[in-house]
């Protein structure tokens, strides 16, 4: 059976998948993508991104982050926008040009109200501000620095200070949502982080934040837990973390999910990954307001692990020639 079919069979609205544009050529990769069997929904994994979006002030192309809209329309699966505000794969010209708050703020709400307005009816859920580091400081930086430079916010709470909240304070996130419904009032207006999968004062400092932004009336419908995480080394408060969210009126969805392992992969991480990945969408199945599994790419062959993370890799649910790993049996089961 088909992993969505599962997921819709349990009462969750999809499986899905991050898909990239170049790896839309690989045509064994398309044909177990695209036939609604295992996958209800998609996420650009990178062509919706700002430097994608509006490589220049105010000029703004679509066309990459089309084909993956395009597609998900083709098989009625359901599409999240990624992303509209992150520090990450800026176009220089946002960070370079020292713009006064005025300025900026202009510049926040416009991308954020252009590029969610394209997708309008089209695009089921926004990361609208989105939190992680990338693959540029996870190699520049140790691990360890890697676990506590995160934005929005930063593993003890408090901000990040990026261009945007350097310049705009909190606001900036206000000013992306406002932005963001304004452009499109059906999609569901999420903040997607990491280390926010358990709980801990980051997780806690997200739901203030929430908490705030309900109180100022700011629209926010949902929070993303992306659960880039590690074999063995799974949270064990995903429940509880994900039943505080619930408690706030939010709901949730696993926004991009792997699993990875140092390599060289055995049989024992293999079934230890299996466990793993049972554990987390059983987590899902086990909070309503969970709405959806997303994996960060299905297969090893173009998981973002390996360039990010060296000496990592196979975290993904099907291995690099597009077999199945026990992975996969550990989501069909959890579903
Ligand atoms: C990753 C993409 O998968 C890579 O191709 C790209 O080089 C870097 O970004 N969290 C996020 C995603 O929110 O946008 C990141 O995607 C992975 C971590």
């Amino acid at each position: 059976p088909g992993l969505n079919y599962l997921a819709r069979n349990s009462g969750k609205l999809y499986f899905g998948t991050a898909t990239d544009n170049p790896e839309l050529n690989d045509t064994t990769y398309t044909s177990i993508m695209d036939n609604y069997l295992h996958f209800g929904q998609l996420t650009p994994a990178n062509s919706m991104k700002w430097y994608a979006t509006e490589p220049e002030p105010g000029v703004f192309t679509f066309e990459a982050g089309d084909v993956i809209a395009n597609l998900a329309r083709s098989y009625g699966m359901y599409l999240r926008g990624h992303n509209c505000v992150w520090y990450e794969e800026l176009p220089d010209w946002v960070t370079a040009n020292n713009y006064t708050a005025p300025e900026l703020a202009e510049i926040v709400a416009n991308h954020t109200g252009t590029v969610v307005g394209h997708y309008a009816g089209q695009a089921d859920a926004w990361d609208v501000i989105n939190g992680i580091t990338t693959t540029r400081n996870m190699i520049i930086f140790s691990y360890r620095y890697f676990m506590i430079f995160v934005e929005p916010l930063n593993d003890n709470g408090t901000f990040r200070e990026d261009v945007f909240y350097d310049t705009l304070g909190e606001s900036y996130i206000s000013i992306a949502l406002r932005a963001a419904r304004a452009a499109d009032p059906h999609a569901k207006l999420y903040i997607n982080d990491y280390n926010t999968e358990y709980v801990g004062v980051k997780s806690t400092a997200l739901q203030n934040l929430v908490k705030q932004l309900q109180a100022d009336g700011v629209p926010i419908d949902g929070v993303g837990f992306e659960s880039h995480f590690i074999v063995g080394e799974v949270p064990t408060t995903i429940v509880e973390n994900m039943q505080a969210f619930a408690a706030l009126g939010l709901e949730f969805a696993i926004t991009e999910l792997d699993i990875r392992m140092e390599l060289p992969a055995t049989v024992e991480l293999y079934e230890q990954q299996k466990t793993d990945y049972y554990t987390v969408v059983s987590a899902c199945m086990q909070v309503e307001q969970c709405v959806g599994v997303t994996v960060w790419d299905w297969t090893d062959k173009y998981s973002w692990i390996p360039s990010s993370f060296p000496g990592y890799g196979d975290a993904c649910p099907w291995d690099a020639n597009f077999v199945r790993k026990p992975a996969f049996d550990g989501i069909a089961i959890a579903f």
